[in-house]
């Protein structure tokens, strides 16, 4: 899961995709293409939205995208296209661009990106979960289908 600074959407992706895969044994990161918030906690307004939702993302510390995570992870989700152009710029081949699709790729509405909550009010943290946790529920179907 990846965004800008690693500490408003990528983090909420990575919490809600992991609350759903409790029992699996699935890798779910997240990070961000700038080093802006590398070492720090996710957004405390990401904090209260997921554990408002019964999820606790405290356990997270920004960091940066780097190269070989194109080797760690089947599936690179980034949450707009500004980002989607940073990692695709990263890719050294096309295997590598494969991984990279917009999150929001996966619902069936015409929205492209989620929207960077960072400089606006709760409420935007409130419609990106809502984004997300639709986004994550058909990645959780699709990755069930890939392995079963
Ligand atoms: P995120 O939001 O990409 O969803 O983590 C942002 C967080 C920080 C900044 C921009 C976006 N920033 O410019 O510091």
């Amino acid at each position: 899961m990846v965004c800008l600074g690693n500490i408003c959407r990528s983090p909420l992706a990575e919490g809600i995709l992991k609350h759903k895969f409790p029992k699996h044994n699935f890798i779910v990161e997240s990070a961000g293409t700038s080093n802006y918030h590398i070492g720090e906690l996710p957004d405390k307004r990401s904090i209260e939205v997921a554990k408002k939702h019964g999820i606790d993302i405290t356990n997270q510390r920004g960091r940066q995208f780097k190269v070989s995570d194109f080797d760690e992870f089947n599936f690179i989700y980034v949450m707009d296209t500004s980002n989607y152009k940073n990692i695709i710029a990263l890719a050294r081949n096309d295997g590598d661009k494969k991984k990279v699709e917009l999150i929001l790729n996966e619902l069936d509405n015409e929205l492209i990106n989620v929207p960077d909550p960072y400089y606006g009010g709760d409420s935007g943290f409130e419609n990106v979960f809502q984004l997300l946790n639709q986004a994550c529920d058909r990645i959780y179907i699709k990755v069930l289908k890939n392995i079963s």
